[in-house]
């Protein structure tokens, strides 16, 4: 009755309906909705990093019996006890032990904190920057969560290139060059989402020094940390902690193949003590006391999985992901619409490039995407519309070979279809 002339005081936060528009969940399901409902042979879903479906990528026993074994005990079902007190500290002094196997110098319990995911550290890392009218370099292309979260928090965004023909390098001149006294932190992502990249121990102290120059700290997203199976080994940003300050973020998400158990990390790796002097560590754990931790029974598995778990398993992942992408980067050859210019290395990705003036009636990426998802049944991420890379398609390999095999089959017979007639 009141509704015509009732005043509501509330109205949506336009923070939040900004940030939702270029959500990579939201252009999977635009894909899956786009499946044809008449072609009876199986999806095959190389669009997500997220291989758990799949049985040769089920996480190891050891993980599972850690998460039974913390139920079990019944001592998990209350809250989690706050930051600092000693059994609180287990959690994280198990994840401070893991990273500083590929350190040269010690984490304590005190330099990491925990987190739901490598999302929520993103989150804690983007809140604990954030100061008015300040500048976060990132990466084009990169993992989009960054630039959301980025505008949720206010930070401007100014992105350098990553060089697809220098395996995706940074573009260290373009860091020079975005910035300016505002700017306060630069992200790198290694191994990389989207492009398959694994950056050299050289690439990684260049990257350091010009952050030192340039007097800012390293966001360094590892979530597919030791995910390579190329020639370049994981090295992680942590290691030139001592010449620039690094927030090193990470999860069980990737390398465990649970990115549903939600827990991760955010380590302060920064031996000289600078982001304790600046405020950052305060604003850290100001930011994680007003969020939520992860599950107990998780954060009670935690010791247990990370040490406990066999280097067979591991082994046996990146032979997988190693065979997946020579499948993937091989079969992308055959399709004269698509070029590939560095070989994946790590993570779960390779970024193509598409020539679509080659294709009779398909005009960019996201029409590809589109209609490849109506006709052949294969789901592909349009990079134009994800990471802002028009005409590029970012494909995963994370997938059980016979699925890359046949996704590339489809991509195949889908290119000869739409082909210019000569
Ligand atoms: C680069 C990057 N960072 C962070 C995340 C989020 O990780 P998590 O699932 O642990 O929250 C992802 C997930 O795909 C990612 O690709």
């Amino acid at each position: 009755m009141e509704n015509g002339s009732r005043q509501w005081r509330f109205q949506g936060n336009k923070r939040l309906s900004l940030t939702s528009a270029i959500s990579l969940r939201g252009i999977v399901e635009m894909l899956m909705g786009n499946l044809s409902t008449d072609d009876p042979r199986p999806t095959i879903p190389l669009g997500n990093g997220d291989p758990s479906q799949f049985p040769c990528f089920k996480t190891p026993t050891t993980a599972e019996e850690a998460i039974v074994d913390a139920l079990h005990s019944a001592k998990y079902n209350g809250y989690a006890p706050t930051s600092g007190v000693p059994s609180a500290r287990r959690f994280n002094r198990a994840i401070a032990n893991y990273l500083n196997r590929d350190l040269p110098y010690k984490l304590s319990a005190d330099d990491v904190h925990l987190t739901s995911g490598c999302l929520q550290a993103i989150e804690v890392a983007l809140a604990a920057i954030t100061q008015p009218g300040a500048s976060i370099l990132l990466p084009r292309p990169a993992f989009t969560f960054y630039e959301s979260r980025a505008a949720y928090e206010n930070l401007q965004v100014r992105q350098f290139d990553l060089l697809p023909d220098k395996g995706w390098e940074v573009d260290i001149d373009a860091v020079e060059a975005l910035a300016d006294e505002n700017t306060v932190a630069m992200v790198v992502i290694n191994p990389g989402n989207p492009c398959g990249s694994v950056y050299s121990y050289d690439h990684l102290e260049l990257v350091a020094e010009t952050a030192r120059k340039l007097g800012i700290l390293v966001i360094a997203d590892e979530v597919y940390s030791h995910i390579t199976f190329g020639s370049t080994p994981f090295v992680p940003m942590g290691v030139f902690g001592s010449i620039v300050p690094v927030l090193s973020l990470g999860s069980i998400s990737k390398r465990w193949v649970v990115p549903g158990w939600r827990l991760g990390w955010l380590a302060t790796t920064d031996p000289n003590g600078i982001l304790q002097k600046s405020g950052i560590v305060e604003s850290i754990t100001g930011c994680c006391n007003i969020t939520s931790d992860p599950a107990t029974f998780i954060q009670g598995a935690v010791p247990q999985i990370l040490e406990n778990t066999k280097d067979e398993f591991f082994s046996k992942l990146m032979g997988t992901l190693k065979e997946a992408a020579q499948k993937c980067f091989d079969g992308i050859k055959e399709v004269p619409c698509l070029t590939c210019p560095s070989k994946p290395e790590g993570s779960m990705f390779v970024l193509v490039k598409l020539n679509a003036s080659v294709l009779e009636d398909i005009s960019d990426d996201l029409e590809f995407c589109m209609k490849l998802a109506k006709e052949e049944k294969v789901v592909i991420i349009p990079a134009g519309t994800a990471f802002g890379m028009k005409n590029w398609l970012r494909i995963t390999f994370a997938c059980e070979i016979w699925a890359v095999e046949e996704g590339i089959r489809r991509i195949k017979a889908f290119y000869q279809r739409h082909a210019k007639k000569q």
